[in-house]
């Protein structure tokens, strides 16, 4: 949700601070704030995006070698200059940012107002700062110690990056179900909240656990716990490169990891397909392959986009390795009695291997004793490391916050898994197995053609960019294409739309069609499409426009349709990853026609770290 970054070494920090926000903007945009010691608390913050502060900045600049900055996705108070980041001591001696919730923060509050203390902002925040100057001043110990005193007494959820006038030379850090990672440099050290700041500079990092800290200064770092154990903590090599969070020319972020699918499934599927004797190699999960052919059930639990994903993944495991499967609300499932047990198979499949619902979800399967795997993109990211064993999507850093790649790239994996575990289980016929993997094979040189014929959707997209509703069907594999594409439509253009199962709009959407209504199809199952056709011509029976996303060679649905695009044609179980891309462009042209923030839609965030 919000984004770290903290900078200790030799050179000027705000540059390296602000430039670090920007990379860290795409997870939080409301307002940024930076603090710099120079013997004095220097801070600049303010409402709206990292551009105002970094005008703000050139207007009166403001120096120093260590440093932390903060971009804000509000949870507690407006988005106004007062609640953002970073907040400081009633002193102004300590100046830290948050992300996460402290949910004690008002008892907290409470307390610290009787004990005299005055508050400047609405936030949760500010009582961190608060309660740790508190303590520091009672005089029993140092400021380390007050530190680890004061998150004793937290409730909820934190990565924090805290400065104290006192100690000039050094930054504390801290986690708890917010993610934060250390930069190590050449006499100079990172703090970040991902590794987007930090991959410019150095591809040494050290990741932070919950319940750690790390007391940090340009020659090093020391981690412990917050109950102050002495840890030693392995050092990581970044996999990712500089060029991969940049736009590349593309005018959004979105376009341009559209654009990359053919690449990132590619990757996704390399060394994973063995076309020669027909199998399936996943490493990360093949030492617990066993345990997954002899569950008795597989969970699947995700949020958002990755939950579309799973519900693809629910088609998948039934049709081809005849396993029941349950698709999971991660944030549902987390406080429900769910009924999970070691003869239970958990799956959670998360972009950035950080929402929080869904490690929560996985953290009550790991206690009632199910395996638990993990499908991720994030390298090193926390369900990444928690999980037993999974699989990375390797899509490359994804910075849109409208999932695409990553979509692609889950189902990939998800694909493999299935086909692996018929395999195994002697679900899958053979030659069948052979069939799906060649096939696997060709879907990136299939995106590439969808992609070749983009500007015909931008040409569509037009027609349709100021339709106040979209209503998406599909069946089988497509019906969590059709809500993903929904998803994207009102993630980006903020157009109302929704995503049905084909024959459910006979249940109340059809009672909203007419000439307005753009109904998409995504009629790319041939096993349906018999059904499809007669959804379709009852779209058209109430004026209806429908715009249809079939195989090319589907000329019943292509005839029948106002507008249609397209897809070479596949497998029913693969077509999701053909169909997808259409929907995104959709999406994606409307919103641009619209005048919409693409990347940075209004209220979302690309990971959200708090419930
Ligand atoms: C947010 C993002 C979505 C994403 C969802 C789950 O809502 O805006 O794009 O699908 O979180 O995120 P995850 O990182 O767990 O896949």
């Amino acid at each position: 949700m919000c984004g770290i970054v903290g900078y200790v070494g030799e050179k000027q920090a705000s540059d390296i601070i602000i430039k670090g926000l920007e990379r860290l903007e795409y997870r939080g945009y409301d307002s940024a704030g930076i603090a710099l010691m120079n013997g004095q608390m220097d801070i600049k913050k303010g409402e709206g995006k990292v551009q105002n502060l970094k005008d703000k900045l050139k207007a009166d600049p403001i120096k120093g070698v260590i440093g932390i900055g903060h971009t804000r996705w509000a949870t507690h108070g407006a988005p106004n200059d007062i609640n953002s980041h970073p907040h400081v001591s009633e002193s102004g001696k300590i100046a830290l940012v948050h992300n996460g919730i402290i949910e004690n923060y008002s008892s907290l509050k409470k307390e610290l107002e009787n004990k005299g203390r005055t508050f400047k902002s609405e936030t949760d925040t500010e009582v961190v700062a608060q309660l740790i100057e508190e303590i520091y001043e009672q005089g029993n110990g140092t400021f380390e110690q007050a530190v680890q005193l004061a998150l004793q007494q937290v409730v909820g959820t934190y990565g924090l990056a805290i400065l104290n006038i006192e100690e000039p030379d050094q930054m504390i850090v801290a986690r708890k179900g917010s993610p934060l990672l250390l930069g190590i440099g050449d006499g100079e050290m990172f703090v970040a909240s991902d590794a987007s700041p930090i991959v410019e500079h150095t591809k040494q990092v050290v990741y932070l656990d919950d319940g750690e800290m790390a007391i940090v200064n340009k020659d090093g770092y020391d981690v412990k716990t917050i109950e102050d154990e002495e840890l030693t903590k392995e050092v990581h090599e970044l996999a990712m490169s500089v060029e991969e969070i940049e736009k590349r020319g593309y005018p959004h972020f979105m376009l341009k990891e559209i654009f990359e699918q053919p690449r990132a499934i590619s990757d996704c599927l390399r060394g994973r397909l063995n076309l020669e004797d027909d199998t399936i190699h996943l490493g990360g999960i093949a030492d617990q392959i066993d345990k997954l052919v002899d569950a008795d059930r597989l969970i699947i639990a995700a949020c958002g986009t990755s939950w579309h994903a799973g519900l693809v993944a629910e088609y998948l495991f039934e049709h081809l390795a005849k396993l029941p499967v349950e698709v999971e609300y991660a944030s549902e499932f987390r406080y429900r009695e769910a009924l999970i047990d070691e003869d239970d198979v958990m799956l959670v499949i998360s972009q950035s291997g950080e929402t929080a619902d869904t490690l929560a979800a996985l953290r009550t399967a790991q206690e009632r004793g199910a395996l638990s795997l993990g499908v991720c993109n994030v390298v090193g990211s926390t369900i990444a490391r928690d999980t037993d064993a999974g699989v990375y999507t390797h899509a490359g850093p994804e910075i849109g916050v409208a999932s695409t790649k990553a979509f692609t790239t889950q189902v990939s994996v998800l694909v493999m898994m299935a086909i692996l575990l018929g395999q195994k289980r002697g679900t899958i016929d053979q030659e069948y197995a052979k069939k799906l993997i060649h096939e696997l094979n060709e879907i990136p040189g299939k995106v590439e053609e969808i992609l070749e014929h983009s500007d015909s959707i931008k040409d569509m997209a037009k027609l349709f960019s100021y339709a106040p509703n979209f209503l998406y069907l599909g069946r089988t594999y497509n019906f969590p294409a059709a809500l993903e594409g929904a998803l994207k439509l009102k993630e980006i253009s903020y157009i109302h739309a929704e995503g049905y199962p084909a024959a459910e709009m006979k249940h109340g959407p059809i009672a909203l069609i007419d000439e307005m209504m753009p109904v998409v199809v995504v009629a790319a199952t041939d096993h349906t499409n018999d059904k499809m056709i007669s959804n379709i011509e009852e779209v058209k029976a109430r004026e209806g426009r429908i715009i249809s996303i079939t195989g090319e060679e589907n000329e019943e649905v292509i005839n029948l349709s106002e507008f249609s695009c397209p897809i070479p044609e596949t497998e029913d179980c693969l077509s999701p990853l053909l169909t997808a891309i259409p929907l995104q462009l959709l999406s994606y042209y409307i919103a641009v026609n619209r005048g919409c923030n693409v990347d940075q839609p209004r209220n979302l965030a690309k990971s959200v770290t708090v419930e």
